[in-house]
């Protein structure tokens, strides 16, 4: 894992197109590195997934997350969700993010790692038939 770069983000928009339905574009990405904390994954020189998020006080929101589809399985989204938990545990009571609903693998991924569902938000992604809602899901740390 290392921060990401400038000179990552084409490399981000290849693996969001890859995996996402309706992807991040290059502006979406290149705002994030300014405004969040941003991480890639690599496997030799090559990034293979990544970490978005951010933290205020003693919340931290997870913003996006993902690994190109042909090393998925392999546990490296684990991975990448146990270093964003580690690098916010020290200061951070609550963890929070959103999820389509109909997103499976990403729902297992979270609440295996103890995030619960606490709502909802009706509409909130474009589907491909109309919008789609979100599960907003928490995650309660305990202080280190
Ligand atoms: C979600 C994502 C990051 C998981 O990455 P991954 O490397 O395949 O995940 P791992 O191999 O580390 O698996 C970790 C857990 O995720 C869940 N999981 C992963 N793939 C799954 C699948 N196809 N079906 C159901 N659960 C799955 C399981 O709970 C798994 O734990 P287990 O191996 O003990 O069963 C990956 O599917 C991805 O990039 N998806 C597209 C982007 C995305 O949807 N991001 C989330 C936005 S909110």
């Amino acid at each position: 894992m290392r921060p990401a770069i400038d000179d990552d983000i084409a490399s981000l928009v290849n693996i969001e197109r890859d995996v996402s339905p309706f992807p991040w574009n290059e502006k979406q990405f290149a705002e994030s590195l300014q405004k969040h904390r941003s991480y890639v994954l690599c496997k030799g020189n090559r990034v293979v997934g990544f970490l978005i998020f951010n933290q205020v006080v003693d919340e931290a929101e997870l913003l996006n997350i993902a690994v190109k589809s042909s090393f998925q399985g392999e546990g490296l989204g684990a991975y990448l969700l146990d270093y964003f938990l580690a690098e916010i545990s020290a200061s951070t009571v609550s963890a929070f993010l959103e999820v389509r609903v109909s997103n499976f693998p990403a729902i297992a991924l979270y609440e295996g790692r103890g995030f619960r569902h606490m709502g909802e938000r009706k509409a909130y992604y474009h589907g491909y038939s109309g919008r789609e809602d979100a599960w907003i899901m928490r995650c309660d740390l305990p202080l280190r």
